[in-house]
């Protein structure tokens, strides 16, 4: 079994087999693009190959850094995406939001969207290779998730449909839109010492946490000031946290939207909600 000695490193260290197995997969794909159908054909990974590989698990076991920090390249909705320390890796329940918005923007002719904390850009850039008319405004707080923002879209091809810009949620935004997607910080700060080592030690504090007791108050922020910032009958669609979609269900009839959809992710948990201004 070619991945035996890399996946035992793991199991030494208390990884289960799962985890183990597909982590060497990702690894010997991205990095050295080798496939199963590689192996088949007993094509052999060379000895810096090995090297390599070993010296990677080893830091992934020692630190508990998760394995696409470690490579600084993540799979999202199938496609590759550049990460780094300033970024949130992307999460498969944010393939459920952007499922949504494809949906959302199947209603347009040329749908014009606006992502707020892009990371990644991972939602806007799948979104808009899906869909060839979507163009897309993406911001972030983060100079330096920016920076990877736009290396994506350029490895991506497609910087010329996005516009990427520094903005602390709608204070550099002048224009309006069919869709406002977010996935906005909402874990909040005093739940840090219950999370996993690799999201705790290694995620950008930037990207998960908030101040208040709920975990909240972004989409206060967004949804009070999202009006302004729609078309007529246009669509706010969010990533959400455990246990919020009640609270931020208020906050929609506050700020006068409608509810459309709470969708749950494969847990079982209420992750993604959409509304439209009225
Ligand atoms: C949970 S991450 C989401 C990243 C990416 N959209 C994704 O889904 O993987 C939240 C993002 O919001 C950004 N952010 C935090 N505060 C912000 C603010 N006040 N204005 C704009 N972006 C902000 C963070 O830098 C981070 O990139």
């Amino acid at each position: 079994m070619y991945r035996k000695p890399f996946i035992d490193i793991y199991l030494k260290n208390g990884f289960d087999f799962d985890e183990a197995k597909s982590e060497v997969d990702f690894v010997l794909d991205v990095l050295f693009n080798y496939s199963y159908k590689d192996f088949m054909l007993s094509k052999k990974l060379e000895d810096w190959q090995r090297d390599k590989l070993v010296k990677i698990i080893q830091e992934r076991v020692s630190t508990r850094k998760p394995i696409q920090q470690i490579i600084g390249q993540a799979y999202f909705c199938a496609r590759k995406f550049f990460v780094n320390e300033y970024t949130l890796v992307p999460r498969p329940e944010t393939e459920i939001l952007v499922k949504n918005v494809l949906e959302l923007a199947s209603k347009y002719d040329k749908p014009k969207i606006l992502d707020i904390g892009c990371g990644t850009g991972c939602i806007a850039l799948t979104c808009m290779m899906e869909n060839k008319n979507i163009t897309a405004d993406a911001i972030d707080i983060s100079e330096q998730a920016l920076e990877i923002s736009q290396k994506n879209a350029l490895f991506h091809n497609i910087l010329e449909r996005i516009n990427f810009f520094k903005s602390d949620l709608f204070e550099n935004v002048g224009k309006k839109y069919d869709i406002i997607v977010s996935n906005p910080p909402y874990i909040p700060l005093k739940d840090k010492e219950n999370l996993q080592t690799e999201v705790r030690n290694f995620d950008p504090e930037l990207a998960l946490f908030t101040e208040d007791e709920k975990g909240i108050e972004f989409y206060e922020k967004i949804i009070s000031k999202a009006k302004n910032y729609l078309n007529d009958s246009g669509f706010l669609a969010f990533e959400i946290g455990i246990n919020q979609a009640k609270d931020i269900t208020l906050l929609i009839e506050k700020f006068g939207c409608k509810l459309i959809k709470i969708e749950k992710d494969f847990n079982n948990i209420e992750r993604v909600i959409i509304a439209q201004k009225i």
